[in-house]
C-alpha cells in the first residue's frame, strides 16, 4: 500500500514533512493534546522529536522549554518517557502509568491533574483546562474527504481535533488499515443546557460513524511513522489473582440464584492491570455465557472469551493487547470488527450510559479502609501511584461496584487492609464488594460498622486480622455508638509505622 492510498486527500499529502519538521510547530508552553490511551494509538516520532528539542533548549538554559501535555490515558516510552526524561512537561493530565513521570510528579517537578477519564474532555469544551494549541493525533489513514480513520485508541482525539488551533497527524503504516470501521464516533454531544439523551441501550449499539472530522486547514503537519504500539504482556496470573478471580466467580454465580444478575450477567467492566486480567481468565472458564463488555481498556483476555465465544461484544476506547494478542487480532480482524467497538472515552465512561447499561464494574485497588472507602492511586498517603483513570467513572455509577488487590503488598509488609485509607479515591458510598485472595465482603446494605466486621473477617490477611480487630474494638470504645468509629490518633498509624520501621 502506498502512501497515497494511505493518505488519499491531496492538500494533506502535501503537508507531509519530517517528525523534527513538525514538533518545531508546537510552541514551547503550548497545551497540547495528543492521543493514547493505555499504550494503544499514541503518537511514535513527533513527541521523541520534540523531546530533543525542549532537551537541546534546557541544554541552551532554556528552563521554560515545557509543554502541558493532555492525552487519553496513559501512553508508553516514546511519549511520556521521552518527554519527562527531557524535563518538558511541565502539567501532565489526565491519567499516566510512566516511572519517570511518576517520579517527576513526586518531587514535585510535574503537575498532575488527575482527573475523571469522561471529565476531560466535557472540561475541555467547559474551557476549564485553558486553550488546546496543538493536537498530535496518530491516524490509520486519511479519507478522499479528510475524515481520518481513527487508530488502536479513540480516547480524547475527537475533541483533541475539535479544540486545537492546529494539528499535526501521525499516520502509522504499521496500523492494520482493516481497523477502519471498527470504530464509533459519537457527534452528537452538545454543551449543556442543550444536551440530549444519548441514543446507546445495548453495549454493542453503533450510535455515530467509523471516522474522525477535522478541518484539513488546521493541519500543519502530517508524520509518516511505522511503529508498533507498545503492547506490553502480562504474566500468567499468580496465585492470589487466581483466588481473587475465584472468590469473585462464586459470588456473580450466587447472585444469578439470587435472581438479581441474569445468568448472561450484566455488561462488564475490567480494569487495568494482572489482576482484572485474571478475572477474565476465570471468567472465560467460568459457568457464565453470553457475556458483554462496556469498558474503557480491551485486554488480552477480552479477546479470548471474544474468541472462545463466552464473550459476544466487547466496547472500549483502546485495545491494549500483548504483542501475541494483537498478532491473534490482526490474523482475524473480520471476526473480531463484527463484535468490537471503540468509542471516544466520553462514551465508553459515560456516566449516563453506564448506569444505564447496568455494568459490573471490577477495577483493582492499592488498600481499602474497614469501612468499604478505597484508594486506587497514592502510596502512603503522598506519593501518586498511576491515577484514577475510569475506576471513578464506573465505581459510582455501575450496578455493582467491586474492587480487588492481594491483601498485603512488599512481601507482607504492608496490609492493603487497613484502618482508614491514606487516600480517598472511591468513598463508603461507591464501593459495593470488595476482595482480596482472602475472600470476598458484600457490603450492599450495611452499615459502617457491620462493613468493618466483615470488611476484616472476610478481606484481611490472617497476620493482620487481631490487630485490625483490636483497633476497630477500640475505636468502638473510643465512641461509643457513632456512626463510624475511629480512634483518630491511630487511623493512619499503620501507614507511619511503615515510613518509620519498613513494616506495618
Ligand atoms: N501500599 C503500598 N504499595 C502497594 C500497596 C499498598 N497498599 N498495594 C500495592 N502496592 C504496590 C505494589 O507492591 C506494587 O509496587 P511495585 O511496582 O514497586 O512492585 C505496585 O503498588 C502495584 O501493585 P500491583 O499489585 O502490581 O497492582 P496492579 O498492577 O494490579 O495495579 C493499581 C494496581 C491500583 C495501581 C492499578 O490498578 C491502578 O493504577 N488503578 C487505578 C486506575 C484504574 O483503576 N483504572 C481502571 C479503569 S481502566
Amino acid at each position: 500500500m502506498s502512501l497515497a492510498d494511505r493518505i488519499r486527500h491531496p492538500a494533506l499529502l502535501a503537508k507531509v514533512m519530517s517528525a523534527e519538521d513538525a514538533a518545531g510547530l508546537i510552541p514551547v508552553g503550548a497545551n497540547v493534546g495528543m492521543s493514547g490511551f493505555t499504550g494503544a494509538g499514541y503518537p511514535k516520532r513527533v513527541p521523541q522529536a520534540l523531546a530533543d528539542r525542549l532537551a537541546a533548549l534546557h541544554a541552551a538554559g532554556r528552563e521554560d522549554a515545557r509543554i502541558s501535555l493532555w492525552t487519553g490515558a496513559s501512553t508508553a516510552p516514546e511519549l511520556d518517557g521521552a518527554l519527562a526524561k527531557a524535563h518538558g512537561i511541565a502539567t501532565r493530565l489526565p491519567y499516566q502509568s510512566d516511572p519517570t513521570c511518576r517520579q517527576q510528579i513526586n518531587a514535585g517537578e510535574m503537575l498532575y491533574l488527575d482527573m475523571h477519564l469522561s471529565h476531560v474532555p466535557q472540561f475541555a469544551w467547559f474551557g476549564f483546562l485553558g486553550k488546546l494549541d496543538v493536537a498530535v493525533v496518530e491516524v490509520v489513514g486519511v479519507l478522499p474527504d479528510g475524515r481520518l480513520i481513527p487508530s488502536t485508541s479513540v480516547g480524547n482525539n475527537k475533541t483533541w481535533l475539535d479544540q486545537a488551533e492546529r494539528v499535526i497527524l501521525e499516520v502509522n503504516l504499521r496500523q492494520n488499515p482493516a481497523l477502519e470501521g471498527i470504530h464509533d464516533i459519537y457527534y452528537g454531544t452538545a454543551m449543556p443546557p442543550y444536551r440530549q439523551p444519548i441514543p446507546l441501550v445495548h453495549p454493542g449499539d453503533r450510535i455515530g460513524e467509523p471516522y474522525l472530522h477535522c478541518d484539513p486547514d488546521k493541519v500543519a503537519a502530517v508524520v509518516v511513522t511505522d511503529l508498533p504500539d507498545r503492547n506490553s504482556t502480562f504474566t500468567p496470573p499468580d496465585a492470589a489473582s487466581a483466588q481473587i478471580a475465584g472468590h469473585l466467580i462464586d459470588f456473580l454465580q450466587h447472585e444469578v440464584k439470587a435472581g438479581r444478575l441474569p445468568r448472561d450477567l450484566l455488561p462488564l467492566q475490567s480494569g487495568v492491570g494482572n489482576i482484572a486480567n485474571a478475572v477474565l481468565a476465570g471468567l472465560d472458564e467460568g459457568p457464565f455465557g453470553n457475556l458483554t463488555a462496556y469498558t474503557e481498556v480491551l485486554q488480552d483476555n477480552m479477546l479470548a472469551m471474544l474468541r472462545s465465544g463466552k464473550l459476544t461484544l466487547a466496547s472500549a476506547s483502546a485495545l491494549s493487547l500483548s504483542p501475541q494478542a494483537y498478532r491473534e487480532f490482526e490474523d482475524h480482524i473480520a471476526f473480531y470488527k463484527e463484535r468490537i467497538v471503540l468509542r471516544p472515552q466520553g462514551i465508553s465512561n459515560h456516566p449516563e450510559l453506564i448506569r444505564r447499561l447496568g455494568v459490573i464494574a471490577m477495577n483493582a485497588m492499592i488498600e481499602a479502609d474497614i469501612y468499604g472507602n478505597v484508594n486506587s492511586t497514592h502510596i502512603m498517603g503522598s506519593s501518586i501511584m498511576n491515577g484514577i483513570g475510569g475506576s471513578g467513572d464506573f465505581a459510582r455509577n455501575a450496578f455493582l461496584s467491586i474492587f480487588m488487590a492481594p491483601s498485603t503488598a512488599k512481601g507482607g509488609a504492608i496490609s492493603c487492609i487497613v484502618p482508614m485509607v491514606s487516600h480517598h479515591d472511591h468513598t463508603e458510598h461507591d464501593v459495593e464488594v470488595i476482595v482480596t485472595e482472602q475472600g470476598l465482603a458484600d457490603l450492599r446494605g450495611l452499615a459502617p460498622t457491620q462493613r468493618a466486621r466483615l470488611v476484616i473477617e472476610r478481606c484481611a490477611h490472617p497476620a493482620y486480622r487481631d490487630a485490625l480487630r483490636d483497633y476497630f474494638d477500640r475505636a468502638r470504645r473510643t465512641a461509643p455508638g457513632q456512626h463510624t468509629p475511629h480512634v483518630l490518633d491511630e487511623a493512619l498509624g499503620w501507614h507511619t509505622r511503615y515510613l518509620r520501621t519498613g513494616h506495618m
